[in-house]
């Protein structure tokens, strides 16, 4: 029996199908090369934006054929979407034989046996269950040797007004030490440097157990074997002191942080309910700056939220001319069902949208081709990831990829790269001996 698994959205949802993988493994499934020869397709959807909803029906449409040709194929759906659309969603798919929750994935046996039984299985649930901690019972299949991510906590407590994933990914939930320590333990073994934390607002860690994310980062970094730690996503208002001093202590933390923004203007903030002022995000990036003196940022950005006008958006502009992020990740405001924003007045037209994200993205693009320009002639430490006719392509602590040409054998190896050519995404460099 062959499986095969399609994921959108986040790293977070990755990092399910990994864990969806290592379910279906230890149930004798193995990986199909192609959903054509699957006898099990799933998809797990996401429903962060309206474009990845519309996605998702296109590639049903594609996997009904499989069925016409092998009657007995399952298919299922999970994810973000198909917790916020439940049976609506079974209903307009009828082609889909299995759905479950975020809150279920450890299920998937189950479901998988009553669907072979001839029947539809769907269990979207409305809470957790208590058992939901059985997920980590089961090892991830991963593409990448080398770096590895690890769960640390689902959902979110916050609010924001735009966002759905409170509602499908629940309310926070931390991982505890014990269940992480020995899931980082075992990647060591199997040959894992790079040890990615996630969650939707991973520096919340803790908040619910009495501990914080820097003791977490901390004991990470104390399992023999861990050489670089990153993680993902962080929220500015739960960034601390203490934690931004564990980032500089700890030597396996790379000097890169995502940190999102999502928008420049003190009102819009406030209508977006992020928790903090433009000032207080830029004194966050500063902080960090003064203890980890070449730390890179990356981030978020909504254009045109609703009642965004143009004296609101010069401040997302200013917030990229002043921090100079590596890299942005901007999206066109996109109404959520059931979200404070989706009813407020002052909804911002497309064009405009439009014609504000061409104007940042210009202006990003200014930013980065002069800091890609800073990396010539530059040294630094990159992890190799994989190879590909005499060229390794790896990331520098920074988070640039960088290849190289060099041999196999320097693969999962961290070595230290004088970049030679600085393009404005990737970098070219040459091995130091
Ligand atoms: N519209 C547009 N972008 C959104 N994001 C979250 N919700 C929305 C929405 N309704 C963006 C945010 C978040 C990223 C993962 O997706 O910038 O940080
Ligand atoms: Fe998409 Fe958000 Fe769900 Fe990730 S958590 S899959 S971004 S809706």
């Amino acid at each position: 029996m062959k499986y095969y698994i399609k994921t959108f959205g986040c790293q977070m949802n990755f990092n399910d199908s990994e864990r969806l993988g290592g379910i279906l493994q230890s149930m004798g499934y193995e990986p199909a090369q192609s959903y054509e020869d699957a006898d099990l397709i799933l998809l797990n959807t996401c429903t962060i934006r309206e474009k990845p909803d519309q996605k998702v029906y296109s590639h049903l449409g594609e996997y009904k054929k499989v069925k016409e040709k092998n009657p007995r194929a399952l298919i299922g759906v999970c994810g973000c979407l198909a917790q916020r659309m439940g049976q609506e969603l079974v209903q307009k798919a009828p082609m889909v034989d299995i759905m479950f929750s975020s809150f279920n994935m450890h299920q998937l046996p189950e479901l998988i046996q009553q669907a072979q039984a001839g029947y539809r299985a769907t269990a979207i649930l409305e809470e957790p269950p208590q058992d939901e901690d059985k997920l980590w019972d089961y090892p991830t299949v991963r593409d990448n040797q080398f770096c590895a991510y690890v769960t640390v906590m689902k959902g979110c407590d916050k609010n924001c007004t735009y966002c759905v994933v409170p509602k499908t990914r629940g309310r926070q939930r931390s991982r505890s030490l014990e269940s992480i320590l020995s899931e980082v333990e075992s990647l060591v073994k199997d040959g894992v440097k790079e040890v990615h934390l996630l969650g939707q607002n991973v520096t919340a860690w803790g908040q619910d157990i009495g501990m914080s994310f820097a003791e977490l980062i901390y004991r990470v970094a104390q399992v023999d074997g861990v050489e670089r730690i990153r993680f993902t996503t962080g929220h500015p208002k739960d960034l601390t002191e203490e934690m931004v001093r564990a980032m500089a202590e700890i030597p396996q933390v790379c000097e890169h942080i995502h940190l999102p923004v999502q928008a420049g203007s003190n009102r819009v903030l406030k209508l977006m309910d992020r928790g903090y002022t433009k000032e207080e995000y830029l004194e966050k990036i500063q902080m960090l700056r003064e203890y980890i003196p070449n730390m890179t940022f990356s981030t978020d950005i909504i254009v045109g939220f609703p009642t965004e006008t143009e004296e609101d958006f010069e401040h997302t502009l200013d917030v990229l001319k002043r921090v100079e992020f590596e890299q942005v990740f901007s999206f066109k405001y996109s109404p959520r069902p059931d979200t404070p924003a989706y009813s407020m007045e002052g909804q911002v037209p497309d064009e405009v949208k439009t014609e504000r994200m061409r104007r940042l993205l210009e202006l990003q693009k200014s930013i980065i081709s002069k800091k890609a320009r800073l990396y010539q002639g530059t040294v630094q430490e990159v992890l190799f990831e994989s190879y590909q006719e005499g060229k390794l392509l790896g990331r520098t602590r920074t988070n640039r990829w960088v290849s190289v040409e060099g041999g196999e054998e320097l693969l999962g190896k961290l070595v230290r790269v004088k970049i030679t050519k600085p393009h404005l995404y990737s970098m070219e460099g040459e091995l130091i001996f």
